[in-house]
């Protein structure tokens, strides 16, 4: 039988403010998650759907020094895009939030000094890529140089766009720095790694004992991380931009963007909800469902989840993690970088008004099980055919035969019967 539950959080994947949302975004995660939202208010059911940008992260420093401003005016920018696109689309947060937010840095330092306290986390040292010129290390996306693989001279230290391979910065043929172009070297460093092989145990038991019922992709991706076995994750990086590690010996070092994003969460619960927001994510009568794309199912189903284990406390784990496939445009890859996408912000600028034209057609075909394509011919034939013709139709023939027979009025019968099932 299925559990009932008393009031449902829905978290909506926080989207990288270092561009606009495109259709992609909204296929994967935002109208399922709003549809789902606006069912269970419907039903009078008690829900929050929470969301917000994420603001921290590495592509968010090189955009900004490419263009010659800080990280804080890049996410600045692209915050207010994506929140006012997401309002106009309709998309009914009950808060969009960011993750620069005092409350969120706060939350998110205060989950990371808990477990610090507490001994959860292992340090280890490594060797990282270094650009002696500047004094920096580099992540590897600030590496550039030759792919082993096909010989272009433009691969990053974690992919090869050329060839698309994925690489390790320590594969690169004549590594040099994206800042200085001085040669890199490694130099060693020190990091906090939350042991995910502890928790691997009980998060086995949760997922492939507890959650049979989760879509096939998201259980069955689970699946192959457990059977690879989980190692220990690095929690901060040597970077200038994110939340501080609240340690001391730490300077220079900051939260990796995928240990503070998800508590993104709990923070943008608290902002809304300052005296209330446990509720939500600490009683087990709460369900919490994470809506979210496909390259995002280990960072919810494990990471994330192994965090809040950690952290104890009463938290609770998702209930349900939808994840959906990818939306192609075109036959192509939708690619923010090489600017192959239809972004929201313009849809609404073209299509003034048509804001359920879109929602209709990407959820006419959604990627639900299998990635899908976005095409404009599609995109036409559905509103021509199916919501003009078919859907228009209907309800003008409804409307019309109401008039004509029943004096323009709805007999009360129905609405009767729906409340007597109710
Ligand atoms: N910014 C990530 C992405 O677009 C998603 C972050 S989800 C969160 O892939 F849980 F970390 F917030
Ligand atoms: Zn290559």
């Amino acid at each position: 039988m299925e559990k009932k539950f008393k009031r449902t959080l829905i978290t909506t994947a926080l989207p990288y403010a270092n561009g606009p949302v495109h259709i992609g975004h909204l296929a994967g995660v935002y109208v399922p998650a709003d549809i789902y939202a606006r069912y269970l208010r419907m039903r009078g059911e008690d829900v929050v759907m929470v969301g917000g940008s994420d603001e921290h992260g590495v592509p968010i420093t090189i955009k900004a020094r490419e263009e010659g401003v800080t990280p804080q005016d890049i996410v600045d920018r692209y915050h207010k895009i994506i929140k006012d696109a997401m309002a106009e689309l309709g998309i009914s947060f009950d808060v969009y939030s960011r993750t620069t937010s005092d409350i969120h840095r706060k939350t998110a330092s205060d989950f990371f000094k808990k477990l610090y306290d507490e001994g959860k986390f292992e340090q280890q040292t490594s060797l990282q890529p270094y650009d002696a010129q500047a004094g920096e290390f580099l992540a590897d996306r600030y590496v550039m140089g030759t792919c082993p693989h096909c010989g272009s001279d433009r691969a990053y230290g974690d992919q090869c766009e050329a060839c698309g391979s994925s690489l390790n910065a320590t594969d690169l043929i004549d590594p040099h720095s994206r800042l200085t172009s001085a040669p890199v070297t490694m130099r060693e460093t020190s990091h906090w790694y939350l042991p995910l092989n502890k928790w691997e145990d009980a998060l086995r038991k949760w997922i492939l004992e507890g959650h049979k019922e989760w879509k096939t992709n998201v259980y069955g991706q689970c699946k192959s991380w457990l059977d690879l076995g989980l190692q220990p994750r690095a929690v901060s990086r040597d970077l200038n931009w994110g939340v501080p590690v609240p340690v001391e010996g730490a300077e220079g070092k900051v939260l990796y963007v995928w240990f503070d994003a998800p508590i993104g969460y709990i923070s943008n619960t608290k902002e809304i909800l300052p005296d209330s927001w446990a509720r939500y994510w600490k009683d087990p009568e709460s369900r919490i469902i994470n809506f979210i794309g496909k390259d995002n199912i280990v960072f919810h189903c494990i990471v994330f989840p192994a965090m809040l284990m950690a952290y104890g406390d009463g938290y609770q784990l998702p209930d349900n993690v939808p994840a959906n496939e990818f939306l192609n445009l075109e036959g192509d890859k939708i690619s923010t970088s090489r600017n192959w996408a239809v972004w929201l912000h313009e849809y609404l600028r073209d299509f003034p008004g048509k804001q359920d034209v879109l929602r209709y057609v990407l959820t006419a075909n959604a990627p639900e099980t299998k990635d899908n394509d976005f095409t404009w011919a599609d995109f036409q034939a559905r509103n021509n055919n199916e919501l003009v013709a078919i859907l228009g139709n209907f309800v003008n023939r409804a409307v019309v035969l109401t008039q004509k027979y029943f004096e323009g009025k709805v007999r009360r019968v129905a609405a009767d019967r729906r409340a007597a099932d109710g």
